[in-house]
């Protein structure tokens, strides 16, 4: 079972989870099924992914074999276009349960979008929502420190969850320690770079030492960093190696080696520029 991190909401995720984005319509219930199996308990999902329905599908499905709801933490995130406004996350938002066929457990803002000026009022909504109680936990995805930092200033409610993209080419070392002082979860995407990290030669000879994958030794550097994480992969074989992260740890000299790999080399978009 994956280690789990409490939020500031006094609700606790497992630190690693799965993402589905562009995982196909064809391939997603298969993968979440996997995934399951495999014993992960947090699913990333997204209003952009597309894929809600056969997510919620194969949760259905799960129930049936006795992987009960209560188990699962479900995530998903506010689009925002072509409107980012307080009414379109709550439209959005009902369509997600409606596709899950279920609630969601974290619900995120997945762009700020800063150039419609609208965030921080949607973040409203999102409180709303989590009073309401519609929702045990709410955060943002791509948000900047300034962003975050607005969102304290104008409503006083903290993010339970942070999720950036980040592996050891962007390891967001300022925005981590940022997090950790505000009580805020790192949740990285691409954590493998989008797999371009693992041919990377150092984290090769970590991973050869260690008798491990590069993919593990990526990710358990994520975890002794201490933050979240969700790896994506379609391969069963890859979803259970990615959890297989506890006979081993990386030594202080191992996570030096990895912190020098850094560029600011992103696989996505910048926060500000996505509009
Ligand atoms: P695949 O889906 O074919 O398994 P990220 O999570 O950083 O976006 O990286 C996802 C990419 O990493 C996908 O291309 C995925 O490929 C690949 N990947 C995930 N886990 C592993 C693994 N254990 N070994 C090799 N490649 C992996």
């Amino acid at each position: 079972m994956p280690s789990t991190l409490e939020l500031n909401d006094g609700s606790a995720i497992p630190a690693l989870g799965f993402g589905l984005y562009k995982v196909s319509l064809e391939e997603t219930e298969r993968v979440v099924t996997a995934g399951l199996d495999a014993g992960y308990r947090l699913i990333d999902g997204a209003e952009f992914y597309g894929n809600e329905r056969e997510v919620g599908a194969a949760i259905a499905q799960a129930a049936d074999r006795g992987i009960a709801r209560d188990e699962l933490t479900l995530t998903s995130k506010f689009w925002g276009d072509p409107e980012q406004s307080p009414a379109a996350a709550r439209t959005a938002f009902e369509a997600t349960e409606r596709n899950l066929c279920t609630n969601v457990d974290v619900y995120m803002i997945h762009w700020p979008r800063p150039a419609r000026g609208q965030f921080v009022d949607v973040w409203r909504e999102l409180i709303a929502l989590q009073r309401e109680g519609r929702v045990r936990s709410i955060g943002v995805s791509n948000f900047t420190q300034a962003h975050i930092q607005r969102l304290i200033d104008e409503t006083g409610v903290v993010p339970a969850i942070n999720q950036v993209e980040s592996h050891p080419w962007l390891p967001q070392h300022e925005l981590r320690a940022f997090h950790s002082v505000n009580g805020i979860v790192t949740q990285a995407w691409s954590p493998l770079g989008r797999a371009r990290i693992l041919d990377d030669p150092t984290i090769k000879k970590i991973a050869e030492a260690h008798k491990i994958s590069p993919a593990q030794a990526i990710i358990r550097w994520h975890l002794q960093l201490g933050g979240a994480l969700i790896p994506k992969s379609t391969h069963p074989h890859r979803l259970a190696q990615n959890l297989d992260i506890d006979g081993f740890a990386l030594s202080d000299d191992d996570m030096a080696r990895i912190a020098a790999l850094e560029t600011g080399e992103r696989t996505g978009t910048h926060p500000d520029d996505r509009q």
